[in-house]
């Protein structure tokens, strides 16, 4: 069967959600966050609701996690902790502004069930950086998640890690750069990785997805799959026709406001992961 006519099939999910309730920009870690530029919070609020509904509507259930004043991004759940097997890798930021997100997530955790924890001593944005395919954990690293906090990773969650090296400033996290569409199948933009880190895709993924620029820079490839539906940024229109071709059923979501802090769709979801 050629990949155009393959028939892809959804595996309902469990997703943690943060409402952007006090979602605003009052610092710049990254290159999208502009201080100075204003958020519409309450738009902020409507669009998140449109993505939660979709999940819903999709059949996911989506648990919620109880924002706090002061931390504006908690919202990225993504970058909360990984969570794989049901054991729960907890994040540690690299910035002060967002380091007290890492022990709410995990008190999160604790509070809601989970056993295997690990808080962690290195640094590790959680699934910004870290994205899970079949075989591997996946893990950004240049900008934020540091190399012994993926040896961190591999030792707790026992699956390979394989470090890949990110040079361009405006895709900080992994999240940003690549998304996983199944288990061994994946979209990236090959742009923002290091030569040997394109080598390394290129082997492992021959059969990838390569987005253009022009659609990453909308935060095409902040994106979540559910094996079938792919959301995703609206505006990343020539990516949404290259999944189209290979099966998948793109769905394009307006996160305008989130953009603003430098995340969208696959930032504000973080995948709780059972064992299977
Ligand atoms: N303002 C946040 C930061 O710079 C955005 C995080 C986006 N999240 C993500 N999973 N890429 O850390």
């Amino acid at each position: 069967m050629s990949s155009e006519t393959r028939t892809r099939t959804t595996r309902l999910r469990r997703y943690l959600m943060c409402r952007p309730s006090h979602f605003e920009v009052t610092y710049s870690i990254n290159p999208w966050m502009d201080p100075a530029k204003p958020v519409d919070t309450e738009l902020a609020v409507a669009q998140w609701e449109s993505l939660r509904d979709l999940y819903l509507s999709l059949g996911h259930t989506v648990e919620f996690i109880e924002p706090i004043a002061g931390l504006p991004d908690m919202v990225y759940a993504a970058n909360g902790a990984t969570v794989v097997d049901g054991k729960v890798l907890g994040a540690r930021f690299r910035n002060a502004e967002r380091a007290a997100e890492g022990p709410a997530y995990l008190d999160w955790f604790r509070a809601n069930g989970f056993t295997e924890l690990w808080d962690p001593t290195e640094i590790n944005e959680g699934e910004g950086d870290f994205l899970v395919t079949g075989q591997h954990v996946l893990a950004g690293q240049g900008f934020r998640s540091s190399r012994d906090g993926h040896a961190e990773a591999q030792e707790f969650l026992g699956r390979p890690v394989v470090g890949l090296e990110l040079t361009d400033p405006a895709y900080y996290h992994l999240d940003t750069a690549l998304a996983v569409l199944d288990d061994d199948e994946v979209m990236y933009n090959p742009a923002t990785f290091s030569p040997g880190s394109r080598a390394v895709l290129e082997r492992l993924f021959p059969d990838a997805v390569l987005a253009e620029p022009r659609d990453a820079a909308v935060f095409g490839l902040n994106a979540v799959s559910d094996g079938r539906n792919v959301m995703l940024p609206e505006a990343a229109t020539g990516l949404a026709e290259q999944l189209r071709a290979r099966g998948f059923h793109p769905i394009g979501v307006d996160l305008s406001e989130l953009l603003k802090g430098g995340g969208s769709v696959k930032c504000c979801t973080l995948e709780l992961r059972e064992p299977r």
